[in-house]
């Protein structure tokens, strides 16, 4: 009898105790399974005299009774702790604020190239492509480049290694140091007129600081027709200028006098300088307005209110020639400008190396 007390106490302690249905389990074996407490006093009782084994009898099965459904309560509360937590690990907060998809952007450049693109698309020209890797005869040799010219230096063409055995490989390939040879691949395919703009990645063997690298972007225009002179150049580039670093027009687009601009302190103006380019004649520099002081002379532009642009001129003769059209039938102009300083000014950047770092505290700010 004392035992049986004290059996149901302690299993009763043990089921108030259980912390997850596998304790439970256990506990049900220790009591109620083969050789459990309980089933092992119930097989024990057919020893008993027949009196004692009734009371005892009677005794252990109500214990047995009463375990069971104990056990059967404590699992009930158990499964329902379970679900319950598992329904507030799957509750969705409907008001936590949402995880921001980070948006990529494109290059800085790309920006500049597209809006470059877009002004002179505007005024009719089309944007060709060409080719990084070139040969010497397109390079140099088309565009009047005489072979001694020390451009073709080792020291600043980037030369390619010939494949070993390639007899098909008569002219030398090497990284091309301009887009200018766009200018002759499309003139010998496309007969004029023509109006083309050529963006793309060249390639010079220098040393690289806050203004050079070995590899920049540059973009190349060519315009060829019947009546083409210096005029029509003067009023694209300064047409193409103002539209690229003016302010974008707000409201319907209304044509600014120049008075107008003047008033308002930011005309933008263009001049052209003699120089040399083998492959135009006459040749030129192109200098605009100073950004940085309108005109009125500063640091940025050694005071003389000018930003030197590009490099341009009238198609030389023996360009025609090499691509086997008649220069005395046909005029154009051609000119060539850094995209990389392009931006440069137009963002005001002071080191062209870092658009080539990959440094996302630069980039992220375009
Ligand atoms: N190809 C020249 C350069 O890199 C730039 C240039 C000058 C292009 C005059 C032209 C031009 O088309 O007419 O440096």
């Amino acid at each position: 009898m004392v035992k049986i007390i004290s059996l149901k106490k302690e299993a009763q302690k043990e089921i108030k105790k259980a912390k997850d249905l596998k304790e439970l389990d256990q506990i049900f074996k220790k009591y109620l399974g083969k050789r459990g407490k309980i089933t092992q006093i119930l097989r024990s009782l057919k020893k008993l005299k027949k009196e004692t084994r009734i009371k005892i009898g009677k005794e252990a099965n109500l214990l047995k009774k009463i375990v069971e459904e104990n056990i059967r309560e404590k699992a009930e509360k158990l499964k329902e702790k379970a679900r319950a937590e598992i329904l507030k690990k799957e509750q969705i907060d409907v008001t936590v604020p949402g995880k921001k998809v980070i948006l990529g952007h494109l290059h800085p450049l790309t920006q500049i190239q597209r809006k470059v693109e877009e002004v002179f698309q505007s005024m009719g020209f089309s944007v060709v492509e060409g080719p990084e890797i070139e040969t010497e005869w397109y390079n140099f040799d088309a565009l009047n480049i005489p072979k001694d010219h020390p451009a073709r230096d080792f020291w600043n063409t980037l030369w390619l290694k010939k494949a070993t055995g390639d007899r098909r490989q008569e002219t030398r390939l090497l990284l091309r140091t301009h887009t200018s040879p766009v200018q002759v691949r499309f003139m010998g395919k496309n007969p004029p007129p023509l109006r083309i703009i050529v963006p793309g990645r060249v390639f010079r063997h220098e040393a690289t600081d806050a203004s050079h690298e070995v590899n920049f972007y540059q973009i190349e225009g060519l315009m060829v027709d019947k009546n083409i002179s210096v005029a029509n150049f003067k009023a694209i580039i300064q047409k193409f200028f103002k539209k690229f670093f003016g302010k974008p027009a707000r409201g319907p687009l209304r044509p600014r006098s120049e008075a107008s601009e003047a008033r308002q302190g930011r005309p933008i103006k263009i001049r052209l300088r003699p120089s040399y380019f083998p492959f135009t004649e006459p040749s030129f520099e192109v200098d605009m307005t100073c950004l940085t002081c309108r005109g009125k002379g500063c640091s940025a532009c050694q005071r003389t209110g000018w930003m030197e642009m590009m490099g341009a001129g009238m198609v030389h003769p023996n360009v025609f020639k090499a691509v086997g059209l008649n220069p005395k039938d046909w005029q154009g102009f051609a000119f060539g400008m850094g995209l990389d300083r392009l931006a440069m000014m137009k963002y005001k950047i002071n080191d062209i190396r870092l658009f080539y770092s990959g440094d996302l505290r630069f980039l992220n700010q375009f």
